[in-house]
């Protein structure tokens, strides 16, 4: 799994039984080499020879997948034959389902070739085929592992942030609430020339500014869009946050944007524009949630932690109190839409995605 942060690839080794249940046999993260990073970051943008950059950075990360794979096996003492499959979601560089497509970067053929191992890829375009959202394919799976003797909603804080709420008995909805990581990143990067702000101290030292809140969530009609919906960087890029930094004045004739004493408090008011929106889909969706489950990369982070734990009414805490690891979460749901897919199971939720109907996702790249 390489997710919308671009921050590198999670990999899990897993074995499934014939309910779809699985055991951890091993897992490795590896971080993208920044001039990866780089140009699947550029790639998310129309450029110059882009067709020719986009296979050229596709095979560069079916090169990174194959080593974080080996890693795996290697970990587990498990050989490439005695491997079924590997579920490669590939680099999402569009997503754009109200125009019928989503692109993910992969090589699969030659991830297959480099491991030895049948590669299933492409989850998304199926559904998106059959007019859903393509996103996010992850509720049905997590339905699976957390069991809900009450309301429960999953959050996974990765680039984006989509919520999944479980209920005893009944099919579980998830969508996308909006932008996790994504813009903290780029603003932290931007202005302490760190990929992301560690546990989110450099944030919480600013005050997050009620104003330019209710200007990012009032000016952006995607926020109050009913699900299913999902996004990316499509939309939450940087010209998204510099339209709203630009036009937001915070005294001295200065704006948000070119103003460096406030910089962390843009940054905790973006903290507070994760924390907001989740809470709000909370409210209208889940409001009888006894908890929420945290996992990705943003469970790592305190301050938005914290913030969660003191705007939400339930219990928040990570998905380790449930045995999974937070950065499991993902890879593991990946490794699953394999298995569904060998085993024929239409993984496809259309209550979620909004899809016609279920769909058996993924295309098979045999070893
Ligand atoms: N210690 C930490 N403190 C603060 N933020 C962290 C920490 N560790 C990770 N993160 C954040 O988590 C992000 C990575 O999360 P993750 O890998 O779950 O996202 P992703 O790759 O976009 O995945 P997906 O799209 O599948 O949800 C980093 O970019 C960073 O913002
Ligand atoms: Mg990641």
């Amino acid at each position: 799994m390489s997710g919308t942060s671009l921050d590198g690839i999670d990999a899990v080794l897993a074995r499934f039984d014939p309910a779809g249940r699985p055991t951890l046999l091993a897992r490795a993260a590896t971080a993208f080499p920044p001039a990866l990073q780089a140009e699947l970051l550029a790639l998310n943008q129309s450029g110059p020879d882009e067709l020719e950059r986009a296979a050229l950075a596709a095979n560069s990360l079916a090169g990174l997948y194959a080593q974080v794979v080996q890693e795996v096996l290697r970990q587990a003492g498990v050989t490439p034959k005695q491997v079924s499959a590997l579920g490669a979601h590939g680099q999402t560089v569009r997503h754009r389902p109200d125009r019928g497509f989503t692109v993910q970067l992969n090589a699969p053929a030659l991830l297959a070739e480099l491991t030895g191992i049948s590669v299933i890829a492409d989850f998304r375009s199926r559904d998106v085929a059959a007019g859903g959202q393509g996103a996010p394919l992850v509720p049905i799976f997590h339905a699976g592992i957390f069991p809900a003797p009450h309301t429960r909603v999953i959050l996974n804080l990765g680039g984006i942030a989509n919520i999944t709420i479980l209920r005893p008995n009944q099919p579980p909805i998830g969508f996308d609430t909006g932008p996790a990581n994504v813009l903290m990143d780029m603003w932290c990067t931007r202005h302490t020339g760190r990929a992301f702000d560690q546990d989110g101290a450099w944030g919480a030292s600013g005050q997050a500014d009620a104003a330019l809140l209710a200007a990012m969530l009032d000016a952006e009609p995607w926020f109050a869009l009913p699900a299913p919906k999902s996004t990316g960087r499509d939309l939450f890029n940087r010209d998204w946050l510099e339209r709203k930094l630009n036009a937001f004045q915070t005294g001295d004739g200065q704006t948000a944007a070119e103003n460096d004493a406030f910089a962390q408090n843009v940054q905790a008011t973006l903290r507070r524009l994760t924390v907001e929106t989740v809470a709000r889909a909370v409210q209208t969706y889940a409001a009888d949630a006894k908890e929420v489950l945290v996992c990705g990369g943003g469970a790592r982070n305190t301050a938005l932690m914290a913030d969660l734990q003191r705007t939400l009414a339930c219990d928040v805490r990570t998905t380790d109190s449930e045995g999974i690891g937070t950065q499991d979460v993902e890879a593991l749901a990946f490794a699953w839409l394999a298995w569904a897919h060998q085993q024929g199971i239409p993984a496809g939720n259309p209550a979620v995605t909004g899809a016609r109907g279920m769909r058996i996702l993924g295309a098979y790249w045999p070893a």
